[in-house]
């Protein structure tokens, strides 16, 4: 195995270690191989996606983040986007749920778009219907 150093923020490092906690991963290292397998699986199975698809795309960001950036790509899109719903979570946090109804192809570059930006946190891709 090959060993690699990373640099992540304390929070973050902090929230890994209460995960290893709490479902008993062995170390941080496996911890982080299953993301990172898990992260990668999911990636392929939305490069295989092809024609029309149903889906949600749902993101965290930090409440202070430039929304507009955010709005931006999701006017880019648009003819992909049928709506969306803004929650938020906390004083800290806002959630972001997109309908997406369109090509495959699109929502790919889509998520592309969102996952380039630094501001998001978090990004799940729920693919509801493929045709
Ligand atoms: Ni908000």
């Amino acid at each position: 195995m090959t060993v690699i150093s990373i640099s992540i923020p304390e929070s973050l490092l902090d929230e890994v270690d209460n995960t290893i906690k709490e479902k008993g991963f062995a170390n941080r290292s496996e911890i982080f191989r299953q993301s990172l397998r898990h992260f990668i699986s999911e990636g392929r199975n939305l490069n295989e996606l092809e024609g029309e698809i149903t889906a949600t795309v749902t993101i965290i960001y930090e409440r202070i983040a430039r929304r507009d950036r955010i709005l931006d790509v999701q006017h880019i899109y648009s003819d992909i986007v049928s709506t969306f719903l803004h929650a938020h979570i906390d004083e800290k946090y806002c959630l972001e749920m997109i309908v997406v109804k369109g090509k495959a192809t699109t929502l790919r570059k889509l998520v592309n778009a969102l996952r380039s930006s630094e501001q998001i946190k978090q990004i799940k891709v729920a693919v509801l219907k493929e045709t």
